[in-house]
C-alpha cells in the first residue's frame, strides 16, 4: 500500500516535472550518490550494502525516484527492496534539480568494495625466460633493487618507466617476470580498456589502481597500451575528451611518492603518439627491439624444449625464415601453427613440412619469410 501511494506521488511529481522545466527547475543531468544506511538502529539489521553492477542500480533507482526534485545533501530513501535503506546525495549537477529519464545517477562504492575490483597479476614467467632487450634487463635489475630495499634509494628512487617498440618482444613479458621474481604484487590496466567508459569513471579505475598499489607496496602498475588514452594532443581529438583520463593519470603518477616504493612501468607500441605531458614524466624510455639472429636462435631453442611432441627440425633454417619476426611471431605463429598442424595430422614428430605449413598459412606476412628454400 505504502509503495503503491509513493508511486503514484512519484509518477504526479514525474508529471509535475514538465511543469517544474517551464518553472526554471531543470532536470538533473548527473547525481552521484553514496549509501547511507538506516535512518536508526536495531537488531538484526544489516547495514552494510555490497553493489555488484552499478549500471543495473543506476536503472533501478532512476525508476524509484523518478521525479523527485534534490539538492546536494538530500537523501533518497529506498522504497523497493530494502525500505528506508538511505542514500544521501553528495552532488547533484544542476543544484535543485528533478531526476528525470536521462539522468545519470553513480553511486560510490565503499572503500573496500571497490578496492576488491582491482587485482594483481600472478604469473610464473622468471627474468631470465626473457631473450635479448638488454637494456631493458639492466634497468630492471635497479627496480628490483629498489622494490627490494625501497628505503636505501631515497629520493633516488626510480619511479615512471616508458618500455616501447614492436608489439610482441617481451614487454609484458618482463614485467611479469619481474613481480613474480621479486615477489611484490602487479597491478596491471589496459588502457584501451577505459576508452568508452565515462570519463569520471575512467578517473575512478586509475585513481582505485594506484591506491590499492600503495596499499600494497612495494609494488608495480603496468599500464598498458598507454598511448590509447595519452594520445599526443594532436591526435586526442580522434578520441573524444581523453584529457580528462590523462590529468587523473599525471595526478596520480606525481601524487606517488618516494617512500611508497610503486614502481609504474607503461608500455606502448608508439612512443611518439604519447602525449608530451605523460611523456615528460617518465625518467627512462626504454626500446625494444625487434630479435636479432642469436636471439630468435635462442627463441627457438627456449620454446622447443616445452613442446609436447618431438621435433626434427633445422634450427639454422628456421633463424633464416624468421628475419624481421618477433618472439611472439615465433612462439605464436611459426610453432604453435606447425606443432598444431602436426598433431592434426597424427604425427609424432614436428618436422619441416609442418614449419613449412606454418608459413603459408597466411598468418606471417609473405615477405617476411623470403629466405626459406633459399
Ligand atoms: N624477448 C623475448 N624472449 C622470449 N620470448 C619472447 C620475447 N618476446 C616475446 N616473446 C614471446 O612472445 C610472447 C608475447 O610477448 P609479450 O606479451 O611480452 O609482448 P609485448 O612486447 O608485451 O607485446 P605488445 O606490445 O603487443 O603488448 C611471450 O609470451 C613470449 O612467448
Ligand atoms: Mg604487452
Amino acid at each position: 500500500m505504502k509503495n503503491n501511494s509513493k508511486k503514484s506521488e512519484l509518477k504526479s511529481q514525474t508529471q509535475k516535472s514538465a511543469v517544474f522545466e517551464t518553472d526554471n527547475k531543470r532536470n538533473a543531468e548527473c547525481v552521484v550518490l553514496k549509501a547511507a544506511g538506516y535512518p536508526f538502529d536495531f537488531e538484526m539489521m544489516e547495514s552494510s550494502l555490497e553493489i555488484t553492477d552499478t549500471g543495473l542500480f543506476e536503472q533501478y533507482a532512476r525508476d524509484q525516484w523518478l521525479g523527485m526534485e534534490i539538492n546536494n545533501e538530500s537523501y533518497l530513501f529506498d522504497q523497493k527492496i530494502i525500505p528506508d535503506f538511505a542514500f544521501k546525495v553528495i552532488s547533484v549537477k544542476p543544484e535543485n534539480s528533478i531526476i528525470s529519464e536521462t539522468t545519470k545517477i553513480k553511486i560510490i562504492l565503499d572503500e573496500t568494495d571497490k578496492l576488491k575490483n582491482v587485482k594483481s597479476i600472478k604469473s610464473s614467467i622468471k627474468l631470465s625466460d626473457i631473450v635479448g632487450q638488454v637494456n631493458a634487463k639492466n634497468k630492471i635489475k635497479v627496480i628490483e633493487k629498489y622494490l627490494r630495499e625501497p628505503e636505501v634509494f631515497g629520493s633516488w628512487a626510480p619511479k615512471n618507466i616508458l618500455f616501447y617498440g614492436h608489439p610482441g618482444t617481451g614487454k609484458t613479458m618482463l614485467v611479469k617476470g619481474l613481480a613474480n621474481e621479486v615477489e611484490v604484487p602487479l597491478y596491471l590496466i589496459k588502457a584501451t580498456s577505459l576508452i568508452g567508459d565515462h570519463v569520471g569513471d575512467a578517473a575512478s579505475k586509475i585513481h582505485d589502481l594506484f591506491e590499492k598499489a600503495s596499499k600494497n607496496s612495494p609494488s608495480i602498475i603496468f599500464i598498458d597500451e598507454i598511448d590509447a588514452i595519452a594520445l599526443h594532443r594532436s591526435f586526442q581529438s580522434l578520441r573524444g575528451d581523453v584529457s580528462e583520463i590523462v590529468n587523473a593519470l599525471l595526478t596520480e603518477m606525481d601524487g606517488i611518492n618516494e617512500n611508497e616504493a610503486v614502481i609504474t612501468i607503461c608500455a606502448t607500441n608508439n612512443s611518439s603518439s604519447l602525449d608530451s605531458a605523460v611523456r615528460s614524466r617518465f625518467e627512462e624510455e626504454i626500446e625494444f627491439k625487434l630479435p636479432d639472429d642469436e636471439e630468435r636462435r635462442q627463441i627457438f631453442e627456449n620454446n622447443l624444449e616445452t613442446l609436447p611432441l618431438e621435433y626434427d627440425l633445422d634450427i639454422n633454417k628456421l633463424v633464416k625464415v624468421s628475419k624481421n619476426m618477433s618472439g611472439r611471431d615465433i612462439k605464436e605463429k611459426i610453432l604453435k601453427t606447425a606443432l598444431h598442424n602436426a598433431i592434426a595430422n597424427d604425427k609424432t614428430v614436428v618436422d619441416m613440412s609442418d614449419i613449412d605449413y606454418a608459413l603459408k598459412s597466411g598468418k606471417v606476412k609473405i615477405s617476411d619469410v623470403k629466405g626459406m628454400f633459399e
